[in-house]
């Protein structure tokens, strides 16, 4: 089993290294070689994606991510950035599906914003389409100044566009995903006002077809960022594009209270898959060993079950986090009165020792 590690920037090398641990007492046979990517990557080798990394990536069975990004690069020319490190990978490894479920943990409840009573239980998936899209469009903009603005330009745009290939593959994968949970779906479009998901919601609709056990419905996504607030349990599976994707599932993680919490996966056809928080790279928190190492450990959990079939290994990562919330533990994002505030690297070691005494009863 080949594991590409990229730590990234920011908390990204805190919590990956934690995860790495965990990994490390599971009795799997690993091979991981780490790489530079990100802002880091930048700094070394002067492109947030140098080759050798994504040769790297390519090779290995899973990539474990940790986080891209600091505000000291957004004046440079936007493909050196360091979210085209994480936008070139998805696109060059055909990363199409994103899997970020939105779970609130029973101990974690009156952290969310939301009253209690709305999030208690709350276990939502979103379906993010990862590689079509606004995000891979043609954009169209004047080359910048130095100073940041666009030197005599007047206007820019950035198109949006999906394949009918592109629609079916990711509707198979979020019909097939509600098959294993409640049977229901819900596509998010904005199909009473774009040509682009009118198309999206027509073709769902025929792949529907195939799916005559799931119950599929409809929401514009602005009714779909109310709802999220307003009944976010009502919802199951929800599948939409990247553009989409990328807000509602920003929003779904903040109703749990705990975006510290929550993994990601985003897999290929082949079922190869980069497995990252869901959080960013938080560059105020890092470095202090405060960031929250729990969404990363549950990543490699994602990993262990999508693209390793090591489903008992990903059990006892995911036990040993619930036990270890159970005993009080909680790093300073999740931290509340009467629960035991600890650092990143003291949330790793408690997850390390209860994964230990899992191991010996079998
Ligand atoms: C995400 C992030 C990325 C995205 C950025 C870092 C490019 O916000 O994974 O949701 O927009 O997809
Ligand atoms: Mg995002």
């Amino acid at each position: 089993m080949k594991i590409a590690i990229l730590p990234g920037d920011g908390i990204g090398v805190e919590i990956v290294a934690q995860a790495v641990r965990v990994m490390g007492v599971l009795d799997l046979p690993f091979e991981t070689e780490h790489a530079l990517v990100g802002g880091a990557a930048y700094e070394a080798h002067g492109h947030p994606l140098p080759e050798s990394t994504l040769k790297l990536a390519q090779a290995a069975d899973a990539v474990l991510f940790g986080a891209v990004g600091d505000w000291k690069y957004d004046t440079l020319e936007r493909s050196l950035r360091p979210e085209q490190a994480i936008l070139g990978l998805r696109k060059h490894l055909g990363l199409f599906a994103n899997f970020r479920p939105a779970i609130c943990y029973e101990q974690l409840t009156h952290a969310s914003s939301l009253k209690p009573e709305l999030v208690a239980g709350l276990d939502i998936l979103i379906i993010r389409e990862l590689t079509g899209d606004i995000y891979f469009g043609q954009p169209r903009g004047r080359r910048r100044a130095p100073d940041g603005a666009f030197a005599g330009a007047e206007e820019a745009f950035d198109t949006m566009r999906y394949s009918r290939p592109e629609i079916e593959r990711i509707a198979h994968t979020a019909f097939q995903a509600a098959q294993k949970r409640s049977k229901r779906l819900t596509s998010v479009d904005k199909a009473n006002v774009l040509e682009t998901f009118q198309f999206w919601k027509d073709v769902v609709i025929e792949v529907h077809a195939e799916y005559p056990d799931v119950a599929l419905d409809h929401m514009y996504v602005d009714n779909a960022a109310m709802q999220l607030v307003r009944a976010p349990k009502k919802f199951d599976v929800i599948v939409t594009g990247n553009m989409f994707g990328d807000i509602l599932s920003d929003e779904a993680a903040m109703l749990t209270g705990s975006i510290g919490m929550l993994p990601s996966a985003s897999l290929n056809a082949a079922g190869q898959g980069l497995y990252e928080p869901s959080h960013g790279s938080a560059p105020d928190i890092a470095g202090k060993d405060l960031a929250n190492p729990l969404a990363t450990i549950l990543s490699v959990a994602m990993m262990l079950r999508f693209s390793l079939d090591q489903t008992a290994a990903a059990d006892r990562i995911d036990a040993a986090v619930q036990r270890v919330l159970a005993s009080g533990l909680r790093t300073a994002d999740i931290w509340s009165e009467g629960t035991r505030k600890v650092g990143t690297r003291a949330m790793g070691d408690a997850v390390v020792a209860a994964i230990k005494t899992t191991t010996t009863k079998g």
